[in-house]
């Protein structure tokens, strides 16, 4: 267990180095995030304040991506709707990235006053991946073979930003790095396909798929 947890570690610092780090090369929509973040209060926040907010944020961005029909399906109606998912994820990374300053208790503290475990964690994870998969998944079953080509690589994009942010939060929690893996993943079943299908490389190497 231990030296799968140190292998799991090893493997989220290559596939953020060796696959997050080109897709943010150049001026990146995360760092002037981060710019706009500095200076701020993280008093009242914890991690399950931030990925709830996530989720929240997200999911009418993608109800609307599910919307989307096969004659809407267009480069110019989707690349737009992708760029708000994009920056709401962007968003999400660096508040979960400037958790990593605080105590783990407090991190982990519920609004319940309890701890946030790894079931409870994996639960977050799995809606955030299910709602952006889902949308990915819902835009290529009604996308036209032709603007496909243009159309996932943009997917692409929002999808490697989830595994940013999966990996932000499981560098975060990471003794239980282990668990919320292994609860993870029998609530992403119905994303698999689409996230091999993308080709999203980071969550292909930290989950093993
Ligand atoms: C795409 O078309 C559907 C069906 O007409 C509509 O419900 C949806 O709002 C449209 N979405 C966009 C972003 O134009």
């Amino acid at each position: 267990m231990r030296s799968f947890t140190l292998s799991i570690f090893a493997t989220l610092a290559f596939a953020v180095f060796s696959y997050a780090a080109p897709m943010f090369a150049g001026p990146s929509p995360v760092d002037a995030i981060a710019a706009r973040h500095e200076g701020e209060h993280t008093k009242d926040t914890s991690l399950e304040v931030v990925l709830t907010t996530a989720i929240e944020l997200i999911t009418p961005i993608t109800a609307e991506l599910g919307c989307i029909k096969a004659e809407n399906a267009t480069v110019e109606v989707i690349a737009p709707i992708v760029a708000k998912l994009k920056i709401a994820i962007g968003d999400v990374i660096c508040d979960v990235k400037a958790l990593a300053s605080l105590p783990l208790e407090r991190i982990l503290c519920t609004l319940v006053g309890g701890v946030l475990d790894a079931v409870a964690i994996a639960k977050l994870l799995a809606c955030l991946l299910n709602l952006v998969f889902g949308a990915c998944a819902s835009i290529l079953a009604v996308v036209a073979v032709s603007v496909k080509a243009q159309i996932i690589p943009i997917l692409v994009e929002v999808g490697c930003l989830v595994g940013s942010l999966l990996c932000a939060v499981l560098g975060l929690a990471n003794g239980l790095i282990f668990d919320i893996i292994k609860c993870l993943l029998p609530q992403i079943v119905g994303c698999l396909e689409v996230i091999k299908m993308l080709d999203i490389r980071i969550i292909i190497a930290v989950l093993r798929l």
